[in-house]
């Protein structure tokens, strides 16, 4: 059998990445692909619970300890969720992955990349995606749009956190330029959704060339 196709999706809080997943799972739903839709932190049994953890305002969890639960969740995710459904020729699509970490606590919490790197190659042992889909808005819409919502630990954090995470965001996608793509974010719901859908589809297409 064919090997799935691995993509992630990143972008600061308030991105519109989970509108945007709304909009990707109807339509892999309607050309029946088959497919697995992964979130992190989350997206297991175990993952959901550490996503409590991680989420809950009320912790006090140290930046260290922060970063090894989410490759805590990620590696549980790898092994019980990601590879058995490339294995199985699905589309998996992961709602965040190790650039989120990369953004949030190597660059953000100031952890630096190279331990992030560390435990990316320990957790996820070469499960990597091939395309990464960074839905880019300005920190200002981001918070603009959450103004409404109550915010997690994370989107607690203040308006210096929120603009390292994103000048993260910015670096990372000049270092993989082959990998990542940007998706101006700021655009209407509708309009993005079917840039992604393009991109998604054409990435489909060619794997089955
Ligand atoms: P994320 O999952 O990245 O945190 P959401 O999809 O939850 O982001 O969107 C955050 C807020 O912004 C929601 O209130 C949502 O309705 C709104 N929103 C999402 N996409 C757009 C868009 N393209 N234009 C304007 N508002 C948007
Ligand atoms: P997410 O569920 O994407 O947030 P929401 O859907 O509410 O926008 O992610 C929760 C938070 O976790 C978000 O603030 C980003 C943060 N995060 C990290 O700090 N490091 C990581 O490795 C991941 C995956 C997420």
């Amino acid at each position: 059998m064919r090997r799935g196709l691995f993509l992630s999706l990143e972008g600061i809080d308030g991105s519109g990445k989970s509108t945007q997943l709304r909009h990707l799972v109807a339509r892999l739903e309607a050309e029946a692909i088959p497919h697995l839709i992964n979130r992190e932190p989350g997206g297991s049994a175990v993952g959901g619970e550490i996503r409590k953890l991680l989420l809950d305002p009320h912790h006090h969890i140290s930046p260290t300890a922060e970063l090894l639960l989410y490759f805590a969740n990620r590696a549980q995710n790898v092994d019980e969720q990601i590879r058995p459904a490339l294995e199985q020729g699905k589309l998996v699509l992961s709602d965040r992955y190790t650039d989120s970490t990369l953004a949030y606590q190597g660059a953000a919490r100031g952890l630096g990349v190279q331990l992030v790197q560390q435990l990316h190659t320990i957790a996820c042992r070469g499960t990597e995606p091939e395309l990464t889909l960074y839905l880019r808005v300005r920190p200002a819409t981001s918070e603009e749009r959450m103004q409404q919502q109550s915010k997690d630990r994370l989107e607690a954090e203040g308006a210096r956190f929120h603009a390292r995470v994103y000048e993260a965001y910015e670096q990372l996608a000049a270092q993989y330029p082959g990998r990542i793509v940007t998706v101006d974010g700021e655009r209407d719901e509708a309009v993005i959704a079917d840039d992604i859908w393009r991109l998604v589809a054409a990435r489909w297409q060619r794997r089955d060339s």
